[in-house]
């Protein structure tokens, strides 16, 4: 793995907070071959002097990171320069070509960090500097578009220059480690497939809750919203993950197929789906932690006015065999209660009733996949409570697979490390392909398109709540409840 990697952008907060501790962390656990270079250029007029010194005194930022082992810093400092250019400009790139990428042979991986407004330009230059060859790969992250139309413009654009395996688009919650072990629980056991399907289970849950607001980042949240930001990805990823068929193989196109299949199943929204099944919220002000927080009008930056989502909740169908009938309840939003991502699958009830009243209520089977924090499983069975009762009293309890006390001394890698390493060794497994990023684009506009002609503005919920009223409303005039 002779490779360089350069991060256009490198200078910029995903690179300092998630990149260059990503690449610290593989140098650490040896995965980075020696011969491994890491160039940033930025257009900001830092000083290429100390670069490496500006890159460890963010480090000292981060919890965890106060303390390097020094032999590995040192390894890790001398791969890093930093260059002052703008990689728009081809005048600008020759230079990197002439004194840096000067050995074709040499694998090179870009990473452009960096609005996907400049996406377009920066690879036209790449390519009229000669940058752009077989051995050589792009990795991009969303926003990818604002909709269908205009991810389909960035991707030509991409697509122009790079072949669909040179192009590696990064979904960061398919590098979890708990969203990977999905895979590994459905398919590397025999015991879930055989219920995993319409006939055992009831309904689907998934939650991603944050707890914190906006964090500064006001004006580019505003023109997304929660749908875009994290139901078209994150969301609708998970739920692939659930609901695809088993793969011929590990192989990122066996796997590509599968999640696409999922995707152009999902029951398109009509208006009036949209109005049944959708809820949009905004924080207003509340409390997050134990202090009071300012609501999402209210936060740095703000305009008095917005009818921008920080809270989405879904009623999703997939139209095929194993989910018919079958209710895929999406859930996420800024400042709730708690921080937790998790996906819920509540089996049905048993098709007969020998306990009777002794069935607590809600006493169906459960599988809770924890995504984070604490990752984990848990399947809810009923149990006998122990005693001499006559009628044989029930309870559900909890098989309780608690991810850090069985793997005590392994490290859980950041999703980061795991998809910069795959980038270098060419796997696309855990990225998301074009027809997928487009075919869940085409889902989330039906909803949008549903917003307008309805009119559906978000409604309030307080900050450090669990979201809306209408979200709890939408599930319970199923007969269900979220778990919380
Ligand atoms: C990002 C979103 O993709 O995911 C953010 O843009 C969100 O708004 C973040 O906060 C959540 O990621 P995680 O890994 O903290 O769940």
């Amino acid at each position: 793995m002779v490779c360089d990697i350069l991060i256009i952008g490198g200078d910029g907060d995903l690179a300092f907070r998630k990149l260059y501790p990503a690449l610290y962390h593989l140098d650490l656990d040896a995965c980075l071959p020696p011969c491994v270079r890491i160039v940033s250029v930025s257009r900001t007029p830092a000083p290429e002097e100390g670069f490496a010194a500006r890159v460890r005194s963010k480090f000292e930022s981060f919890a965890g990171m106060k303390t390097l082992d020094d032999a590995v810093w040192q390894r890790f400092a001398a791969r890093l320069s930093h260059m002052a250019l703008n990689a728009t400009s081809e005048a600008q790139l020759v230079r990197l070509r002439n004194e840096v990428f000067t050995d074709p042979a040499r694998d090179l991986i870009v990473y452009l960090a960096t609005p996907p407004a400049i996406f377009a330009p920066i690879c036209q230059s790449l390519w009229a500097v000669g940058l752009v060859r077989p051995n050589m790969r792009i990795v991009i992250e969303k926003p990818l578009g604002h909709d269908q139309e205009s991810f389909r413009q960035i991707n030509e654009s991409l697509a122009s220059l790079f072949s669909e395996e040179q192009i590696y688009r990064i979904d960061h919650y398919l590098g979890k480690e708990t969203v990977q072990n999905l895979l590994a629980m459905r398919f590397a056991n025999a015991l879930f497939e055989p219920l995993w399907n319409s006939n055992y289970i009831d309904h689907v849950q998934i939650t991603a809750a944050e707890t914190v607001g906006v964090e500064g980042r006001w004006q580019f949240y505003d023109e997304a919203g929660a749908l875009r930001d994290m139901v078209q990805n994150h969301l609708l990823q998970l739920l692939c993950l659930v609901a695809m068929e088993p793969p011929a193989s590990l192989a990122s196109w066996a796997v590509h197929d599968e999640k696409l299949k999922v995707l152009r199943s999902l029951a398109p929204m009509t208006r009036r789906d949209v109005e049944d099944c959708t809820v949009r919220g905004q924080y207003v002000a509340g409390s997050s932690g134990g202090q009071s927080v300012p609501g999402y009008t209210q936060e740095a930056g703000a305009k008095p006015v917005s009818h921008t989502e920080t809270f989405v909740a879904i009623k999703a169908r997939i139209n095929n065999w194993r989910w018919a009938g079958v209710p895929f309840y999406l859930r996420t939003g800024k400042r709730m209660h708690k921080r937790f991502s998790e996906i819920v699958i509540q089996f049905n009830e048993v098709p007969h009733a020998i306990f009777g009243e002794q069935v607590p209520l809600g006493g169906a089977n459960r599988l809770v996949i924890r995504l984070q924090p604490e990752e984990g499983i848990r399947l809810h069975l009923l149990n006998k409570v122990p005693g001499l009762d006559d009628a044989m009293p029930l309870e559900l309890v909890s098989l309780n697979l608690s991810l850090s006390d069985v793997f005590t001394t392994r490290r859980v890698p950041d999703a980061y490390e795991r998809l910069l390493l795959d980038v270098m060794r060419s796997s696309s497994t855990l990225f998301m392909r074009a027809d997928q990023v487009e075919a869940a684009w085409q889902w989330v506009d039906g909803i949008v398109a549903g917003w307008h002609k309805s009119m559906l503005r978000p409604v309030p919920y307080a900050a450090g709540s669990w979201g809306p009223t209408e979200s709890i409303a939408l599930i319970a005039r199923d007969g269900r409840h979220w778990q919380e």
